[in-house]
């Protein structure tokens, strides 16, 4: 079976040697000498200011909601992954589900704007698949109308826009670094904050809010990375710029082989994204279906992903009288009943990315 993706590991020895030292030092976690080099390593490579490194990305969503002390309603987008959504809830905010882009499949600046009341506190946008939002437009909102602007940017590792990370917008950005992501650590994930401050409040919030050994100053969680998936993390950032460009030649390839059919890309926002997932829209439901068990029966996994939308998620029609439940997100609805992601990583085959074009084609 070709899997949807498959991790990177570094090679085994490297791992080894890198590990070596923690033997020695018998500093397992609590903010180690591979933690404090990893963050360093990754302000240098992605060109960020402040950055810490936490278990996964969704605490470092969750970090994130307490460092800005939300209240009140959240503007976020239902397509997503459920950690985007699940989050707010957690965090007793009330998720307000705009539209996203029929186009770039990202949160719609305009619905966002037509979503904001008193009670609105911040916009929590998704850079989905990595192609980054509209985010001049839903800077000018978040300035206009005093409210945060967080981006998960869980796939959005090494995308610049503008000329400068595209970690370096909004008020705080997260990374996932889980094992499928372009970079990963295994688990793991990064909050890159506009100010020391921010950062100092997110490093409280993953240690349990100590500030020292007697002073719980914050709410906080365990959220801190250990020296293991740090060490990992190192290793794999060596191999990052061939991953990069390794998933750029496979991304063209399916984009070639499968031009002129009709099936529909997502359109990218500017011209350098990387690329880690390879999604496309069939032309409805129905054919999506059809694509994605033709292809398990061939021996290729897909993903319908994201659907469903995290809007339908019934637990929050069940439980919260709070939530407010968008009834007009016909593109986010539309792009979810068709989407299919392909298997798309660095170590797969020029012949079954072949293979896997011409079994949707003759699905299409
Ligand atoms: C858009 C989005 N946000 C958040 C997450 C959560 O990331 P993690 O698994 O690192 O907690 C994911 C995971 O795939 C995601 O796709």
């Amino acid at each position: 079976m070709i899997y949807v993706t498959r991790p990177t590991l570094p090679d085994i020895q490297d791992y080894i040697d890198q590990i070596k030292g923690i033997w020695e030092r018998h500093w397992l976690t609590n903010n180690g000498v591979l933690v404090r080099q990893l963050e360093s390593e990754l302000k240098e490579y992605l060109g960020v200011k402040n950055l810490s490194l936490v278990t996964n990305a969704t605490m470092g969503i969750l970090a994130a909601l307490y460092a800005l002390d939300l209240e009140g309603e959240v503007i976020t987008t239902p397509f997503t992954f459920a950690a985007t959504t699940n989050v707010l809830f957690m965090k007793g905010l009330t998720p307000v589900f705009a539209d996203v882009d029929p186009e770039t499949f990202n949160i719609d600046p305009v619905d966002v704007e037509r979503k904001i009341t008193k009670k609105t506190s911040a916009i929590l946008a998704v850079h989905v698949f990595g192609n980054p939002c509209n985010i001049t437009a839903l800077e000018k909102i978040a300035k206009k109308y005093k409210l945060k602007l967080i981006f998960d940017a869980a796939h959005a590792f090494g995308v610049r826009y503008k000329g400068k990370s595209i970690c370096e917008y909004g008020d705080i950005s997260v990374l996932s670094f889980h094992a499928v992501k372009l970079f990963n650590t295994v688990e793991g994930g990064a909050v890159i904050t506009k100010t020391k401050e921010l950062t100092h409040k997110c490093e409280l919030f993953r240690n349990f809010g100590f500030e020292s050994e007697e002073e719980i100053v914050s709410p906080g969680i365990n959220a801190k990375m250990s020296e293991f998936h740090a060490a990992m993390g190192l290793c794999n950032l060596k191999s990052i710029k061939k991953v990069i460009e390794k998933n750029k030649r496979f991304f063209d390839l399916y984009m070639r082989l499968l031009g002129g059919t009709n099936v529909k890309f997502q359109k990218p926002e500017i011209a350098r994204v990387v690329h880690t997932y390879m999604p496309v829209c069939f032309d409805s439901k129905a054919t999506r279906d059809k694509a994605h068990e033709y292809l398990m029966k061939s021996g290729y996994s897909s993903r319908k992903y994201f659907y469903p939308l995290t809007s339908d998620f019934e637990y929050l029609r069940g439980k919260s009288t709070k939530t407010k439940i968008g009834k007009e997100l016909i593109n986010a609805k539309n792009i979810s009943d068709t989407i299919l992601c392909l298997p798309l990583y660095p170590t797969m085959e020029k012949r079954d990315i072949e293979k896997i074009c011409k079994l949707v084609k003759e699905v299409c």
